[in-house]
């Protein structure tokens, strides 16, 4: 049983909830330096891990308790979210349509483009982030009781329920001797569910461990803002509204989110020197990073750990999986030419 199922038995009536992720995932020591550890959310899953998944296990449950038959989401034509939610949608038996916008065409757009179209996703290549918001908001499925609408990222109060599982199950974790109770964690931020569900997870676990998330994703899109303290405050609060409704007990009090903003550099998906630096110390102990997520977030790791005396944790959130074989699978004659020609 996960640990929020165990810890607050309540929530079982009133979350649904399946187990598709491999967890707990290895906490391990990192041989960087003494006090660094790392999380192993690469492994979440024997397919395809990283982070996403701890989401969808509460978001897929989700959809099939309300009866539906098909998940529309959207991201960047690289999103490591599309090709989570379209394995997760296999392996439930949803269907799963992707809305997708331009981001720098890299080896890992073209890679995750190919996964999501072997895993049956059907995928509607918009070019613009805003074109490709219109259609999620408009989209004529709107109108049909099957379709389950999903924001990008996967950062709903569900998908964030999965982070409060995590923290609890790192106390778990802690309790059995597998690690030190770390001073700071540090994780990417993209649509926060993560850095959100881990602040509060902490907090609920009892530890005093401080959660530093690292801005990936820019702070608005025109003059909205996306990702910034306010929006991850604001998802924080929904999810503790939903937490105090249904806790038989008070709840501690948890604090602020932290979002360092200064290793984001020229833009989403646009690699940093420090980045690059971060992924090669980590490639020395057989650790794989990418430049958009987990890079960044490695480079504000490597400071934590100058800053700090205690023990830090790298929340590896991005899939360490080899997913050749899926990737040969991809039929790329069954996706539009727009697409087609992004894998050339
Ligand atoms: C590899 C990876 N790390 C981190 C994140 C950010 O997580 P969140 O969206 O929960 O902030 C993402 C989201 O797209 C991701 O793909």
């Amino acid at each position: 049983m996960r640990p929020l199922f165990r810890d607050y038995p309540e929530l079982k009536a009133v979350v649904a909830h399946r187990d598709l992720a491999e967890l707990p995932t290895p906490v391990e020591s990192m041989g960087l330096a003494d006090p660094a550890w790392i999380k192993r959310d690469d492994l979440t899953h024997p397919v395809y891990g990283g982070n996403k998944i701890r989401k969808l296990e509460f978001i897929i449950a989700d959809a099939l308790q309300k009866g539906k038959q098909h998940i529309i989401t959207f991201g960047a034509t690289g999103t490591n979210h599309g090709v989570a939610t379209a394995l997760m949608c296999r392996e439930a038996g949803l269907g799963c349509t992707v809305l997708l916008f331009d981001q720098p065409v890299t080896a890992t757009v073209r890679r995750n483009l190919r996964l999501m179209q072997a895993l049956g996703a059907c995928l509607e290549y918009k070019r613009t982030l805003a074109r490709t918001v219109a259609s999620f908001y408009l989209h004529p499925a709107r109108l049909r009781r099957d379709r389950y609408f999903l924001f990008a990222g996967g950062s709903s109060v569900e998908g964030t329920l999965g982070f409060v599982n995590a923290a609890l199950e790192l106390r778990d974790q802690i309790d059995a001797g597998d690690m030190p109770v770390p001073e700071r964690i540090v994780c990417p931020v993209g649509s926060s569910a993560t850095l959100a569900g881990l602040t509060i997870g902490c907090a609920l676990a009892g530890l005093s461990t401080r959660v530093d998330g690292v801005r990936v994703a820019p702070s608005h899109l025109g003059p909205f803002p996306a990702c910034t303290p306010a929006t991850v405050g604001k998802l924080m609060q929904q999810t503790l509204q939903f937490l105090d409704r249904h806790l038989k007990h008070r709840r501690p009090a948890v604090p602020e989110p932290i979002l360092h903003d200064n290793y984001f550099g020229a833009g989403y998906g646009q690699a940093t020197s420090e980045g690059q630096q971060a992924i090669e110390q980590f490639a020395e102990h057989g650790l794989k990073l990418e430049p958009t997520y987990t890079g960044k977030a490695a480079a504000a790791f490597l400071d934590a750990l100058g800053e700090t005396n205690g023990p830090v944790l790298f929340w590896n959130t991005y899939n360490s999986r080899d997913t050749t074989e899926l990737e040969e699978k991809a039929d790329p004659t069954q996706l539009s030419a727009p697409l087609r020609g992004l894998l050339e």
